[in-house]
């Protein structure tokens, strides 16, 4: 039980401040005590000096002049016994002396002169008392008053903070406590847990039940909000499972679409070559054939693209590492290129450029690289009318930090048109063509770009054209790509 009053940080910090304030209180007030005391009990004991001369004087006068010594010595003894007077001396004219007590260097102290005034009028002088008085009795005194009062005092400050620490755990900790509890371990969410203080019922409210009605109302508005957002985000997940669907159904079905469709397109493209490399096949039907082609083609490679967005869309594209000769493969891209140029039958030159220390193998998709290098060959041999497309692989000028494997650049060039710096940034976008009337007359969806930047993340490449112009070409697209490297060591000892 006490224990769990000492928890009560709040109110163990009220009883500490109460007990420190009232220590000081006492000790100043005992202080203040002391001194009335103490100026008190020394006006009393001087007033003994005072009281010695009206009272004792004239008697040990007389005594003197009479010669009673005994007297003298009553009337000492008398003076004596009080206990402030610590010492006594009488001298007399007639040379006697009488002492009491012990001598001191006291402060108090006081000297009678002794006379007999006869009735002839004549002033006898018949000696001197000396009366020595000590405060020590009274500092005693004022010392053991002083410790009483104060420990009386402490003891009462000490009561009354228990007490008070009693009454503040009991009206305001203990409630504080149990709205900390709920607040820190309810469920908002659950109206059962209503927020309840063990109190008596009162007629007049006061701060803990606004407390408590502040956080019932405060509970009622969250509970109210989280039920609109629980309804949204269960709209939200609907809605979002229902689109999942949708693009699951549509995605499978521009799949399963453009599968069927290419197909027979497949077979078509190839009796139309046939027709077109056919000796015996006349040079009109020829150039049907010719035409009928391209726009297979372009019709094939248009499917091709839909079903590429559709299945990364549904995120069916993988890539699968393994080492690849990049010498090969370039020179692959260069004739794809020159085939792209034929097609398009214009008069461009295809060089392909590679440094000369690049590794024998690297570890990469060559697929997915060649269909991005393609999508990029395909759009210079499309828009390029006369120059040069040349085809770049390098080691990136910046490589990894960590040292682990190699950045390639491989990069596209052409004489072309060029790409203008404020279309740079849209060119990317799916279904986005710079020039319409250009588009219109080479075809195509405005899709390759944007394939190709999605392929290309999911390689971890990046995708970008280059800003500067370079050797004169007007247009030059720069892949990036993180590889692992296959020595030439490794390649002999597999
Ligand atoms: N080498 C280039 N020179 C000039 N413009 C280009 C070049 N490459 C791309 N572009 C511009 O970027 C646009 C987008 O290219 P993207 O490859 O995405 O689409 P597309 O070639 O028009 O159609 P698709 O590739 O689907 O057949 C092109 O329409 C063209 O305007
Ligand atoms: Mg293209």
């Amino acid at each position: 039980m006490i224990k769990q009053y000492f928890r009560d940080q709040l109110g163990f910090r009220l009883v500490l401040a109460s007990l420190l304030i009232g220590s000081l209180l006492s000790v100043f007030s005992t202080g203040i005590q002391l001194v009335a005391s103490y100026n008190s009990q020394r006006a009393e004991a001087t007033g003994v000096l005072d009281q010695i001369e009206t009272t004792m004087s004239e008697t040990l006068e007389l005594a003197l002049w009479t010669f009673d010594f005994d007297q003298v010595n009553i009337i000492l003894d008398g003076i004596a016994s009080n206990a402030a007077v610590t010492h006594l001396d009488l001298s007399s004219v007639t040379g006697h002396r009488w002492t009491r007590g012990v001598a001191s260097e006291t402060p108090l102290q006081r000297i009678y002169d002794l006379k007999h005034t006869p009735s002839t009028g004549q002033v006898q002088h018949l000696g001197t008392l000396r009366v020595e008085l000590s405060l020590e009795a009274v500092v005693d005194r004022v010392w053991a008053q002083f410790w009483v009062t104060l420990l009386t005092n402490l003891v009462k400050a000490y009561v009354a903070a228990i007490a008070l620490l009693y009454i503040v755990h009991r009206m305001i900790s203990r409630h504080m406590h149990t709205i900390a509890e709920h607040v820190d371990g309810s469920s908002v969410a659950t109206p059962s847990t209503e927020l309840h203080l063990d109190r008596a019922t009162r007629t007049k409210t006061d701060d803990l039940d606004r407390i408590v009605r502040a956080v019932t109302a405060y509970e009622g508005r969250v509970r109210k909000t989280l039920n609109t957002l629980q309804t949204e985000i269960a709209e939200r997940v609907k809605s979002e499972q229902d689109a999942r669907e949708a693009l699951s159904v549509r995605s499978t079905f521009i799949g399963t679409m453009s599968h069927e469709v290419r197909t027979p397109l497949n077979s078509i493209l190839g009796f139309l070559h046939l027709i077109e490399t056919g000796k015996e096949v006349p040079e009109r039907q020829r150039h049907y054939a010719n035409v009928a082609s391209r726009a297979a083609r372009q019709l094939h490679n248009q499917l091709s693209n839909v079903l590429d967005m559709s299945r990364l869309d549904s995120n069916a594209v993988t890539i699968s590492t393994r080492p690849t000769d990049i010498r090969r493969l370039a020179a692959q891209w260069q004739e794809t290129t020159a085939a792209a140029v034929h097609f398009h039958q214009k008069d461009i030159d295809v060089t392909l450029d590679l440094e000369a220390d690049l590794d024998a193998e690297y570890e990469l998709d060559g697929a997915r690289l060649t269909q991005i290098i393609t999508n990029l060959t395909d759009n210079a041999a499309k828009f390029t009318t006369k120059g040069e497309i040349r085809i770049g692989v390098r080691r990136a000028p910046k490589q990894p930090d960590n040292g682990i494997g190699t950045c390639l650049e491989i990069s596209v060039a052409d004489t072309g048109p060029g790409i203008a710096e404020e279309d740079a940034a849209r060119i990317f976008d799916r279904f986005s063509q710079i020039d319409e009337g250009l588009s219109r007359s080479h075809g195509g969806t405005g899709l390759g770009l944007a394939i190709s930047l999605e392929m290309a993340q999911l390689m971890g490449a990046e995708l970008r054209l280059a800003s500067d112009e370079r050797d004169g070409f007007a247009c030059e697209f720069l892949l990036t790509l993180h590889c692992n490297v296959r020595l030439d060591s490794d390649h002999a000892a597999s």
